[in-house]
């Protein structure tokens, strides 16, 4: 047996009139016909509307709602609304509406064709809520997410740099290491020299000359005198790498300076029968005078390193373009293209063999590179192979 349907009863229109007008949301209905100005008309608006908009009864009925709209009322919104009325189709949108005073809020929006017992649409009902708090509550959290996602990119940088410091630190620590481990070879194999040398002259003393005892000792004190300088150039280092001192920059005289350093170097130079030759006339620099001396040091020492027997060394000075450049070239054994990146590439230590079967660290040049970038200057090579070297350490001029 088919279940007896509840017959809904009729209930007198004061009862939906009563429903209408004190319901919370916005409740507006208009004719639908016309729908452009001046519909579609309202017919009816109740007491939500006027609370939340401000206007009189006597200014809503018979207008039409787009006097609710404004500047940041969205047009293709109100499109797809006018779209949706012409085609008799409900519609709900969020679009922002002004007060009779000018402030704008949201609403959400459905609109519904009411249609009489034929079927036809006579009028439209919008049921509206303002969602004002919700939007801004929306707004908010776009806004503390954005701030957030900023924040956690931010972060990511900030570990990608600590990272690439962390990987920096490795290098350098695994460079130290290989660093000790070279020099204390070089030491080691200097002090056995050493220790050889002065047991064989404690031993046979007695039994040679004058001269042989002359010629022991001028070998022994070149030995110590090459370890002394790989000591100085160490320390020199590791007080870079801990302290980094601050340059005293100053007018230095070039010079006295390098013929210091020219008179330290002529046991290397004289073995080669390397002639070193100071700069024609003097020349002053803005420079930290310790750290300019170890830098001219080490770049001599190379010099005769890689200059053939009977080479030159020489060094000079110029002014050019409002910078002093101090340059030491040689003769020798020149350098490729590629010899010169990687000697200009400070990162890694290079040992190299000179033509006397010198040994060298190549840390030297790393060391001058520090120096010479701490003292605000740069250092420039031009080099052809089988022709020779020039380094050249541009500087400040003195004013
Ligand atoms: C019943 C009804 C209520 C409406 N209420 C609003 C409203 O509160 N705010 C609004 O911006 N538009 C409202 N509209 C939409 C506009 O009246 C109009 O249809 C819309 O601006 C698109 O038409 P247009 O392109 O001619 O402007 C309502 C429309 C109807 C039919």
């Amino acid at each position: 047996m088919p279940k007896k349907r509840k017959s809904i009863p009729v209930l007198p229109q004061w009862i939906f009139q009563g429903a209408l007008d004190n319901a919370k949301d916005v409740i507006l209905i208009t004719e639908a016909e016309p729908l452009d100005k001046p519909g579609p008309k309202i017919v009816y608006a109740n007491q939500a509307f006027y609370e939340l908009t401000g206007f009189t009864p006597e200014e809503t009925i018979g207008n039409d709602p787009r006097m609710l709209q404004g500047e940041d009322t969205d047009r293709a919104t109100l499109e797809r609304v006018r779209t949706a009325l012409k085609a008799g189709e409900p519609i709900r949108v969020e679009v922002v509406n002004y007060t009779k005073s000018g402030q704008s809020y949201w609403l959400d929006m459905i609109i519904v064709p009411l249609r009489d017992p034929d079927d036809k649409v006579t009028h439209f009902a919008a049921i509206e809520r303002d969602i004002t708090a919700v939007k801004n509550l929306e707004r908010d959290l776009m806004r503390r997410h954005e701030t957030a996602t900023g924040e956690v990119r931010r972060l990511a940088k900030a570990n990608d740099i600590i990272e690439a410091s962390r990987r920096q630190l490795c290098e350098l620590d695994a460079e130290n290491n290989r660093l000790i481990s070279i020099i204390g070879h070089d030491l080691r194999n200097a002090f056995t020299a050493i220790i050889g040398f002065t047991a064989l002259l404690e031993a046979r003393v007695k039994d040679l000359s004058t001269a042989q005892i002359a010629d022991e000792v001028t070998r022994i004190h070149r030995v110590v005198k090459d370890s002394h300088r790989m000591l100085e150039n160490l320390l020199a280092y590791s007080l870079m790498q801990r302290e980094t001192p601050e340059p005293r920059l100053q007018p230095v005289s070039v010079s006295p300076l390098v013929d210091r350093v020219l008179g330290d170097l002529e046991d290397r130079a004289t073995p080669k029968g390397i002639v070193l030759e100071p700069p024609a006339s003097e020349h002053l620099v803005v420079a930290d005078e310790r750290m300019l001396e170890v830098v001219i040091r080490n770049l001599v020492e190379n010099a005769i390193k890689f200059s053939h027997a009977g080479g030159r060394v020489w060094i000079s000075g110029r002014d050019v373009d409002g910078h002093s450049r101090i340059s030491v070239s040689d003769s020798g054994v020149g350098m490729s293209e590629a010899q010169i990146r990687s000697v200009l590439d400070q990162q890694r230590v290079k040992p190299s063999v000179g033509t006397a079967e010198e040994k060298g660290t190549g840390f030297g040049l790393i060391l001058c590179g520090q120096l010479i970038r701490k003292m605000g200057g740069q250092l420039a090579v031009r080099s052809e192979l089988g022709k020779g070297t020039t380094f050249e350490l541009v500087l400040e001029r003195v004013p």
